[in-house]
């Protein structure tokens, strides 16, 4: 047998926890395993706690079940580059205390070579393949797995939710910070590592002959739901609910900041050149020659930048057909946690969904894993409406909690015809 033992990464107890399943020996497939008791913030719950390791790729894994037969769901997360799985931030106890299995993986892009990301989706999929077969013996429904992850464990995330070798395996999917809309300019330089030249050229001539396309431009103008449906399988190979949105102050927004109006000026034109800056400018115009007026406006533009790109996300893959029925549920996290200068940072979500923090109980995480919706289960007080490619709004989460908009009519305009230039 196996000695197990993990960190004391739990926050401090308030109940010391057991259960029957840590005091027991589980049988995987990979031999036996014994847990350990885990802390829980919420009273009178027992958590038991596993590292279950196989080869290289470690998992955490959190039960409240009482019984192997209990059929919990389940909640896979991916946390992001630079992370680890002893860190209390992503400690796995309060969710099983609502009652699932969590287990938090280890990201192998995070050993810090430019490899192809492919060997590290095959160790994620291999994860999820083997919490498939194995769950069952922690009181977790096979049947019920929900993948969630933060940056780098939102790609992953994603991609087990589009990759033909996950097909089946799950029931929804949790991408925080975040999806990347295709036309998206970030996109670019976030790929670069992916692959070589001579790769991508190979890539680019089987998607141009795939599509019948014989130009850039024709490439450029394929719907969402033209590229969703580029894997060969006929679509994503997992069409099933999506809860995904940013937090305010990322992906270029920031604060502190202390910028001039022409470093703003600056920053849109290496980001859009010198015609669209000008309309960037318009749309999201500084108040005063002030640098507190240059930071706000540039905040504005990066936290519009993140809701019209998640929001056009979930547009685009609600208009393929495997997924039109399927919802999509889009969030702006608003919050300030107390004792910093940085805003609703990146990550910031995290503590609060994951329920690590005591005194504060959001349901809209769990309600997902659980349901597969956010409104089923404990309320949300305001229903969270799925993006239907209706009206476009988002949900505002913890700071006046409720619908927002992605962005005024003519910035919304903007954006699409810079991001969207051709049709949608
Ligand atoms: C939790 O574990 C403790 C210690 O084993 C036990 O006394 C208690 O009854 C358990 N509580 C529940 C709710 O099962
Ligand atoms: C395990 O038993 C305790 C005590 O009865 C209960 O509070 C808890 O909800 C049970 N766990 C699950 C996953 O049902
Ligand atoms: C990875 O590639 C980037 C971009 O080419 C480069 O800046 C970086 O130094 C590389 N990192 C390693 C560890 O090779
Ligand atoms: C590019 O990558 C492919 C796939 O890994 C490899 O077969 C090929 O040799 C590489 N080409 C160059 C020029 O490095
Ligand atoms: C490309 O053209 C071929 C031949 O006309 C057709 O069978 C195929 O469906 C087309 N592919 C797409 C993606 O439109
Ligand atoms: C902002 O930056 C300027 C130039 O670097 C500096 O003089 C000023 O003190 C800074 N203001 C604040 C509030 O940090
Ligand atoms: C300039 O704009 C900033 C930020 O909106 C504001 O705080 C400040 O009061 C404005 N100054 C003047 C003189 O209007």
């Amino acid at each position: 047998m196996r000695v197990i033992s993990l960190t004391a990464s739990a926050l401090a107890p308030v109940s010391l926890a057991s259960a029957a399943l840590y005091n027991q020996v589980i049988d995987t497939a990979y031999g036996p395993v014994q847990g350990i008791p885990a802390f829980s913030s919420q009273p009178h719950t027992n958590i038991s706690n596993w590292v279950e390791i196989t080869d290289c790729l470690n998992l955490n894994v959190w039960t409240s079940a009482n019984s192997t037969q209990e059929k919990c769901p389940v909640m896979i997360w991916s946390y992001p580059a630079g992370g680890s799985a002893a860190q209390p931030l992503f400690d796995g106890a309060d969710m099983a205390a609502k009652g699932m299995v969590y287990l938090n993986a280890e990201m192998l892009e995070t050993v810090g070579h430019n490899v192809s990301g492919n060997w590290a989706m095959l160790g994620q999929f291999a994860i999820l393949n083997r919490v498939h077969e194995n769950i069952g013996a922690f009181g977790g429904d096979p049947e019920r797995i929900t993948v969630a992850g933060q940056s780098a464990g939102s790609a992953a995330t994603y991609h087990m939710l589009n990759s033909p070798l996950t097909k089946g395996l799950i029931k929804g999917a949790i991408i925080e910070s975040g999806v990347r809309y295709p036309r998206d300019p970030l996109c670019s330089a976030l790929a670069e590592n992916y692959r070589n030249m001579s790769t991508a050229l190979a890539t680019g001539e089987t998607l141009m002959s795939y599509f019948n396309t014989s130009s850039i431009a024709d490439l450029r103008a394929l719907l969402t739901a033209q590229l969703n449906a580029y894997s060969g399988s006929g679509g994503p190979a997992n069409p099933v609910p999506v809860l995904t949105g940013n937090t305010r102050d990322e992906s270029g927004a920031e604060l502190p900041i202390n910028i001039t109006l022409a470093q703003y000026k600056t920053d849109l034109e290496t980001r859009y050149g010198s015609i669209y800056a000008a309309k960037f400018l318009e749309a999201f115009p500084a108040a005063n020659d002030s640098s507190a007026a240059a930071g706000e406006a540039f905040n504005a533009h990066y936290a519009a930048t993140s809701r019209v790109g998640t929001y056009s996300f979930a547009e685009g893959r609600n208009a393929a057909p495997a997924t039109l029925e399927v919802s999509i549920y889009t969030y702006f996290w608003t919050h300030t946690p107390p004792g910093q200068d940085r805003g609703a940072y990146r990550e910031s979500e995290i503590n609060y969904v994951l329920n690590n923090l005591y005194g504060t109980d959001s349901p809209y995480w769990a309600n997902f894993v659980k349901n597969q919706d956010p409104n089923v289960g404990k309320s949300v007080g305001v229903e969270w409406k799925p993006t239907t490619g209706g009206e476009e709004v988002v949900m505002q989460l913890e700071d006046g909690f409720g619908e927002m908009g992605i962005a005024t009519e003519g910035q919304v305009g903007l954006f699409r015809e810079w991001i969207v230039p051709y049709s949608i």
